[in-house]
């Protein structure tokens, strides 16, 4: 049976600006809303040191601020070259305004 986690408001996070949550004992993790639906990946580039959230989000894909890579923010599957290795993705559960996750 998972933890649930709380990582943000709705309210942090707009379309086209992922939010960066840091939270004891997980990775680094980038919180997207798209359209409305809100996602949830690893934080860091599997190419490099950078944080996505300092990347660009372009609707449903996240360009990292490094390299010109990118990924697809629903699936974590890198969509542009130099990114060859997925994200991991988190189902986002979104309850009265709030983001969380389950964990392990
Ligand atoms: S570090 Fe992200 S594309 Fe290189």
């Amino acid at each position: 049976m998972g933890n649930k986690v709380r990582l943000c408001s709705t309210d942090e996070v707009v379309d086209g600006e992922p939010f960066a949550v840091e939270i004891e004992g997980l990775p680094a993790l980038a919180v997207y809303d798209v359209e409305g639906d809100y996602f949830v990946t690893d934080n860091l580039c599997t190419h490099g040191n950078a944080l996505l959230t300092d990347g660009y989000q372009e609707g449903d894909e996240i360009e990292c601020p490094f390299h010109g890579g990118a990924f697809s923010i629903k699936t974590g599957e890198p969509s542009a070259f130099p990114c060859q290795v997925a994200i991991k993705t988190y189902p986002a559960i979104v309850e009265n305004g709030e983001v969380f996750i389950e964990t392990d």
